[in-house]
């Protein structure tokens, strides 16, 4: 297996600054590359210097460790720079063309068996690689928001991934404290699209009885989370929540999976260009009005990790430790529908595919589906 120690940036943004944070902080050598030098220097600063400084100041942190950490992480423009590294991890903007260039350029300037990876949201691993010589060392190494903080990394197996390039990037997840789990290359991979259908479901009861203190509120309970769907949502932004979400319905809706549709709701906030006010009103009491939310997100949400399981994308083992460590829920889908019991999951899955939100999973589709085993 090949043993990494010096890893590769592309963009030190918001997640490639993390992503090399936590790398350098973990042993190993960072080596990123940015657009131009003012970049270089903004970035550092604003990722790595200031946060670090502010950690000392807090006795959080020694200086002595703040210039390790430091130390071990300097900035290029230059693709021929990225030669030392034995893994290379794209995290530049979301525009596919920009990627696809970006690869190519790599597979130039590196060795044959340099492992390349995208941490991208939406595109599929294998499109992004079209121009790399020897794609059996490329993958998907996808990091969740923000990337030194969440735990959750998933290793994107493509068609051509080999055994030695997953190996290498299952032992450098966990040797950076991560948990990593193993996706095949599928639209949004494993866990965004049960966050994704999730909030598209939830937007779509916005209006008349249902506004957004009650959708928020009903998330939380039937989630069991301090922070519901609407309030991550104004996280990630409502742009990248109605971006990523038709690519979703481009992908999957017509498929045998299906996907619910972007509503209005959140086309009309995004283009606002506001988030979703949290604090719009009294929250409705009336529990049967409230149940109908919660079914329709729960049915959802059953749904579509049935399909990804079915689809052999994850494994339901994988996917409920994935949903737990991402996006802080203490139960996952799976054990939600063991301990409702299986008929309960499955009146809730027949609304959601009633609908018109998801096909109907295999496992639901004959009439007494087995408990999950996990
Ligand atoms: N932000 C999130 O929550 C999140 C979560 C998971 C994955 N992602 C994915 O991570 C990637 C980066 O997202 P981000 O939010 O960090 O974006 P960002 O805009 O904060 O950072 C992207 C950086 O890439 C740089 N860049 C662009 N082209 C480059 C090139 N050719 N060479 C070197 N640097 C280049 C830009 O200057 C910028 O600093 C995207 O693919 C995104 O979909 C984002």
């Amino acid at each position: 297996m090949k043993d990494v120690k010096t890893v590769g940036i592309i963009g030190f943004g918001v997640m490639g600054a993390a992503i090399g944070l936590n790398a350098a902080a973990n042993g190993y050598r960072v080596v990123y590359k940015e657009l131009n030098d003012e970049l270089l220097k903004s970035m550092f600063d604003k990722f790595v210097v200031k946060p670090l400084a502010k950690r000392v100041g807090q006795g959080k942190m020694t200086q002595a460790d703040m210039d390790k950490t430091c130390g071990a992480i300097r900035g290029t423009t230059a693709y021929d720079d990225l030669k030392v590294c034995d893994l290379i991890i794209e995290a530049a903007v979301e525009k596919m063309d920009l990627k696809i260039q970006i690869f190519g350029e790599l597979s130039k300037a590196c060795p044959k068996d340099t492992i390349i990876v995208s941490n991208t949201s939406t595109f599929l691993i294998e499109k992004l690689m079209e121009r790399v010589d020897n794609p059996a060392r490329t993958a998907g190494l996808h990091y969740f928001f923000p990337a030194n903080v969440n735990r959750l990394v998933e290793v994107i197996n493509q068609k051509k991934t080999s055994d030695e390039t997953y190996n290498a990037l299952m032992a450098f997840s966990k040797q950076n404290k991560k948990v990593p789990i193993t996706v095949k290359d599928f639209p949004g991979f494993a866990i965004n699209p049960i966050f994704i259908s999730s909030y598209l479901v939830l937007n779509a009861f916005l209006g008349g009885k249902y506004n957004v203190a009650t959708l928020e509120k009903i998330s939380q309970e039937t989630l069991g989370v301090k922070y519901g769907i609407m309030w991550v949502q104004n996280g990630s932004g409502l742009g990248t929540a109605y971006h990523a979400g038709n690519s979703m319905v481009e992908y999957l809706a017509k498929s045998d999976i299906g996907f619910p549709p972007v509503p209005d709701q959140l086309k009309k906030m995004f283009e606002s260009g506001k988030l979703w006010n949290l604090e719009d009103g009294p929250v409705l009491e009336n529990p049967a009005e409230r149940r109908v939310v919660g079914d329709s997100l729960l049915g959802s949400i059953f749904c579509i990790s049935s399909h990804l399981v079915e689809k052999g994308v994850v494994s339901a083992k994988d996917l409920e430790l994935g949903v737990c460590t991402a996006l802080a829920w203490p139960k996952g889908p799976f054990t939600l529908m063991n301990e409702m019991g299986m008929n309960e999951a499955s009146k809730r899955v027949k609304k959601a595919v009633e609908a018109g939100y998801f096909k109907m999973p295999g496992k639901f589709a004959s009439g007494d589906p087995k408990p999950w085993n996990l």
